[in-house]
């Protein structure tokens, strides 16, 4: 623990303490008093807390990049030290040869700029188009129902459940799954790769077992889709990994490693984020009696409430981009080449922009003008697919289990990560409607 000034609370932020990821929320009260960002020395970047200029950032792609929408590059020092460790271990060389090679590492999607990525979104945003996801209910239902048959066993048999592991995880992982045509049986291993890739998100000081199973999973992903990718093209599917193995844009396919950086996002952003999401809302609900028995008696609810939860809880805390040129912003000159850090979570919460926006609200007039999917031309493209998961989940949630409550014994412990906020586990109490 720093000292308790602001930027020595921002630093234990930086440093993942249990106190400070587990409620953000004051110290970005405090930084929003400030007229423009704030620069933090440990991060290496400028903090960037109000709403209206969190939103003009995201929409100005002339003067802001986003080759580095984790943070800045000598932060992650630490991991390519544990690289250069692991380089001595002869069992990691043919893992180490294929990263250095750069395989996979294409400047895609969330770290490319115009006009790649222009191009790379005309071939993204119809793979999300309405009718695909209205193909993906069924899917949805289904799955959410059967995760929650295994919950009502596990209420029965011992009294409560963990909702992270036996429902929130799992949605989100087989729907991602089904998208990218992973078969059934290939889920574990799904997960794995998802849990490993992610780890360097807000984590930059990360442990070399960590790291090794970093590469590996990277490895395995890559070598895996190569194949899936090869038989795509072979006999295409209805799904999204057929769609960018297919794809031809502006007269052009996609390489390799655009290919393979593309589903990468898909699995980590489609999987992590949507089980945080889904996550709060149950601990609202289970936190909140009054809440839950109103959206129990007017569905029409669920959908705002979906909103306030993005809103409130943002699983995607915020993330970077890279001035081009010096930029004002308030009374602060930002130089060129400098890192913004720019809070989701903060921006939703601005005071200026939401009535008491520390409390939930699933009347809130502008209940869909937060910041939890980013905005303009790198706005989220899975937004559509979160949000019919996160309803569908809670629809199927409060027709299966009545009076949900937080069990006595949770320990409210979060996530290994600044950038990524999520409870690790949350034991709810709760009578199955048989
Ligand atoms: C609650 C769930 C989700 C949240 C909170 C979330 C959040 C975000 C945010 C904030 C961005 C903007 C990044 C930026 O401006 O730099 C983003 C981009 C992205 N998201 Fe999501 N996301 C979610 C679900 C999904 C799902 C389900 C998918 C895919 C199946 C997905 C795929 C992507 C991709 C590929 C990008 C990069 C887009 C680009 O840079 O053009 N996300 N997401």
């Amino acid at each position: 623990m720093t000292a308790n000034t602001v930027s020595g609370r921002v630093d234990d932020l930086i440093n993942r303490e249990q106190s400070a990821i587990a409620c953000p929320y004051p110290i970005f009260a405090e930084l929003r008093q400030e007229d423009g960002p704030v620069f933090n020395q440990h991060l290496g970047a400028w903090l960037v807390t109000k709403y209206d200029d969190v939103r003009l950032i995201l929409r100005d792609t002339e003067r802001f990049s986003s080759r580095s929408p984790t943070g800045p590059q000598a932060a992650g020092s630490v991991l390519m030290e544990r690289f250069m460790e692991l380089s001595q271990d002869p069992t990691m060389a043919p893992y180490l040869t294929s990263i250095t090679a750069g395989r996979g590492q294409a400047a895609v999607l969330l770290n490319a700029d115009p006009p790649d990525h222009r191009r790379q979104r005309k071939l993204v945003n119809p793979a999300f188009r309405p009718d695909r996801l209205r193909g993906m209910e069924p899917a949805i239902t289904q799955t959410a129902k059967r995760l929650l048959d295994d919950v009502v066993t596990q209420i029965q048999s011992s009294g409560q459940v963990d909702i992270v592991s036996q429902f929130a995880v799992g949605l989100p992982m087989a729907i991602i799954a089904l998208a990218l045509g992973v078969l059934g049986d290939d889920l574990a291993t799904f997960k794995r790769w998802s849990d490993d890739i992610v780890m360097p998100v807000g984590n930059h000081s990360p442990t070399l077992a960590q790291v090794r199973g970093f590469i590996v999973s990277s490895n395995e992903f890559k070598e895996y889709f190569l194949a899936r990718i090869a038989l795509c093209k072979e006999e295409p599917a209805e799904n999204i990994l057929s769609d960018i193995a297919n794809a031809v844009i502006d007269g052009e396919e996609l390489t390799d490693d655009e290919q393979l950086g593309m589903l990468q996002q898909f699995l980590v952003a489609g999987n992590e984020t949507t089980t945080k999401l889904i996550t709060n809302i149950i601990h609202a609900l289970a936190a909140d009696s009054a809440l839950q028995m109103r959206v129990r008696s007017d569905r029409a609810l669920i959908e705002p409430l979906v909103e306030e939860m993005l809103r409130i809880e943002a699983p995607v805390g915020g993330l970077f981009r890279q001035a081009k040129i010096d930029v004002k912003i308030g009374a602060t000159t930002v130089p060129a080449g400098d890192h913004l850090w720019l809070l989701f979570a903060s921006a939703n919460r601005d005071q200026c922009k939401f009535d008491q926006p520390d409390s939930v609200n699933v009347d809130r007039v502008n209940v869909k003008d937060h910041l939890a999917f980013g905005n303009g031309e790198h706005f989220c493209p899975g937004a559509g697919l979160a949000r019919l998961e996160a309803c569908i989940a809670t629809e199927v949630l409060l027709d299966r289990l009545d009076r949900i409550m937080l069990a006595p014994d949770n320990d409210f412990v979060y996530e290994d990560s600044f950038v990524l906020r999520g409870l690790k586990r949350l034991n709810i109490l709760a009578t199955p409607i048989l």
